[in-house]
């Protein structure tokens, strides 16, 4: 029995995922880091979210990673360590780390990673590129393809990578997810109503009300404050005023899809058309997001029926699959 044990590790912006190839379960937990005066860590993953904007002033919540890219490499390493811990590590004799990155990561990005996935200097680490691990879980043959295109949608990233048997040709990330769609309806909200709502409260408003092809003709009711008097206060929020909240930056996203596939060759371009753009990341679940983005550029689109877990259990297959190792590096 090996006594190194092996994980899987999507950083997302909001939610880091980890793969334990022992239980063969996946957690999900925010990435983030409660810390009281400036050094003691207060909480960590979702036990740090449920303080979030509740905070005390002595108590600062930090997400350390921003638009899909580590913004603070310790904070991240403690956060990505206790949630180890959590998920069963803890060998004396270090573990394997698979990590899941961006594409087109600077040398200084990978040593970043590297140094995360490593900081007790005893762990193997191992990356994999997001893109092919969300390609591994699509099912999408990443060694034959002559040319397929995956979109992840996430909280402040959208990743478009297009793949040619077995190679990422092209990638890039584009500042724009689930959060850049809460900001706009917090702005929303205080022109509209004159009150200040937190992200909290946002993304609720998001998650029961946006909606991109039939309108529920829904409203619900969101708690603030009052940006004129300062005091607590309510406002009851249409479904349709999210819809058109969220449009413009829903509309950017296809705009750089059809953008990125103008730069495409033409023969890969013809294969994308045939097999069509494979789609993933949490704010995929926005209802018929897919077929909004079909009507915008006009391909077909498949959604990932894992969303968020795409690409963790795209690294689970990676780990448990021989066959898959060469897509590690
Ligand atoms: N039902 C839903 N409707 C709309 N958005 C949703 C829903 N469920 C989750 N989301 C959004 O999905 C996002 C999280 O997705 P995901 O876990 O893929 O992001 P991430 O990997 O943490 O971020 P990134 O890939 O940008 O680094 C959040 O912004 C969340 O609000
Ligand atoms: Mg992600």
């Amino acid at each position: 029995m090996p006594f190194n044990k092996t994980f899987g590790v999507d950083l997302g912006t909001s939610a880091v995922k980890i793969y334990a190839k022992d239980q063969d379960t996946v957690i999900t937990e925010k990435n983030m880091i409660a810390i009281r005066s400036r050094n003691q860590i207060l909480a960590v993953g979702n036990e740090a979210y449920s303080i979030f904007e509740k905070n005390p002033s002595n108590v600062s919540v930090i997400s350390p990673m921003s638009n899909g890219r580590i913004a603070d490499i310790n904070h991240t390493e403690m956060i990505l360590n206790a949630l180890l811990d959590k998920a069963g590590a803890g060998s004396v004799f270090g573990n394997d780390i698979y990590l899941a990155v961006p594409t087109d990561l600077s040398e200084i990005e990978q040593r970043a990673y590297y140094t995360i996935g490593n900081s007790s200097r005893k762990n193997k680490v191992y990356m994999v590129d997001k893109t092919i691990a969300d390609a591994v879980a699509m099912g999408v043959p990443v060694n034959k393809t002559r040319g397929s295109m995956i979109v992840n949608i996430g909280s402040q990233s959208t990743e478009i990578s297009i793949i040619e048997r077995g190679k990422v040709i092209l990638s890039k990330i584009v500042e724009i997810g689930g959060s850049q769609l809460n900001q706009a309806i917090i702005n929303e909200v205080r022109k509209n109503f004159n009150l200040h709502i937190g992200s909290r409260t946002a993304r609720r408003l998001k998650f029961s009300l946006a909606y991109l092809k039939y309108d529920p003709q829904e409203a619900r009711k969101a708690a603030g404050l009052d940006s004129l008097t300062g005091l607590p206060g309510e406002a009851v929020v249409p479904s349709e005023m999210i819809y058109e909240t969220i449009l413009t930056p829903v509309k950017q996203i296809c705009e750089e899809i059809r953008f990125f596939l103008e730069r495409t060759p033409p023969q890969i371009r013809c294969n994308i058309e045939q097999e069509g753009i494979c789609l993933a990341g949490g704010t995929a679940r926005i209802p018929d997001i897919d077929w909004f983005l079909s009507k915008e550029t006009g391909q077909k689109v498949c959604l990932s029926g894992f969303y968020e877990l795409c690409t963790i259990y795209g690294l689970k297959e990676i780990i448990r699959d021989r066959a898959l190792k060469k897509w590690v590096w």
